[in-house]
């Protein structure tokens, strides 16, 4: 909706924007056209990108956080007693995949063995990625941890 309908040249004036977010997730455009008797432009294209969080993804939290109930039941617990790719796109995908912020496994696959265990393990400092083992409170054994690293360095 514009404030005005009206604008004299050089005149400023605001638009505002609803957008039904219902069922939508992840990232979202919404483009608006704004038709003027502008010589030049008589067509604008405005576009909004947002990312679009449910009530579970609203706050940043500690990385640990989705090893814990509520969120624990999809971070976690879809995982139990998988290894492998299985493991992985239980566990792992919601935040590494193809469209996510996070590195994809191709991406992931170029980085040395060596790193690939620890950061499972241990997880990066300062963002999302938590470290899995046991020894710091995450739900992987060592086992599984490996059967990781066994997929991210030979995806194919
Ligand atoms: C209903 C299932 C579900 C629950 C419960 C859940 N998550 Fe998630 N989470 C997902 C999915 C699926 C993704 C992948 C990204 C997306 O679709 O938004 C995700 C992505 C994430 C991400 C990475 C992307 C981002 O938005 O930053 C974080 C961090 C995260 N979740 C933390 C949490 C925390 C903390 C909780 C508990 C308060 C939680 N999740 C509860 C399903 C869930
Ligand atoms: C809640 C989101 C989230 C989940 C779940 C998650 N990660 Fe991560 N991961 C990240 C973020 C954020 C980084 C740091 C940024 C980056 O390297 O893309 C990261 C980094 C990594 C890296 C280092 C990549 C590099 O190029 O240095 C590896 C390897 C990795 N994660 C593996 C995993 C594995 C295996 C799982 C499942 C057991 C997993 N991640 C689950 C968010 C997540």
């Amino acid at each position: 909706m514009a404030s005005l309908s009206h604008l004299k040249p050089g005149e400023k004036g605001r638009i505002r924007v609803e957008i039904d977010l219902a069922g939508k997730r992840g990232p979202v455009t919404k483009t608006v056209q704004v038709f003027s008797n502008d010589p030049k432009r008589p067509v604008v294209t405005l576009t909004a990108t947002m990312r679009v969080r449910d009530r579970m993804h609203m706050k940043t939290y500690r990385a640990t956080q989705i090893f814990e109930s509520p969120c624990s039941g999809c971070h976690v617990e879809q995982g139990r007693g998988k290894a492998g790719f299985d493991l992985f796109r239980a566990d792992c995908f919601m935040c590494h995949n193809a469209g996510a912020a996070a590195t994809n496994i191709s991406q992931m696959s170029g980085r040395p063995e060596a790193h690939i265990r620890r950061v499972i393990r241990d997880g990066v400092e300062g963002t999302s990625m938590p470290g899995w083992a046991r020894k710091n409170g995450g739900p992987l054994t060592d086992a599984e941890i490996e059967s990781l690293v066994a997929i991210i360095i030979r995806p194919n």
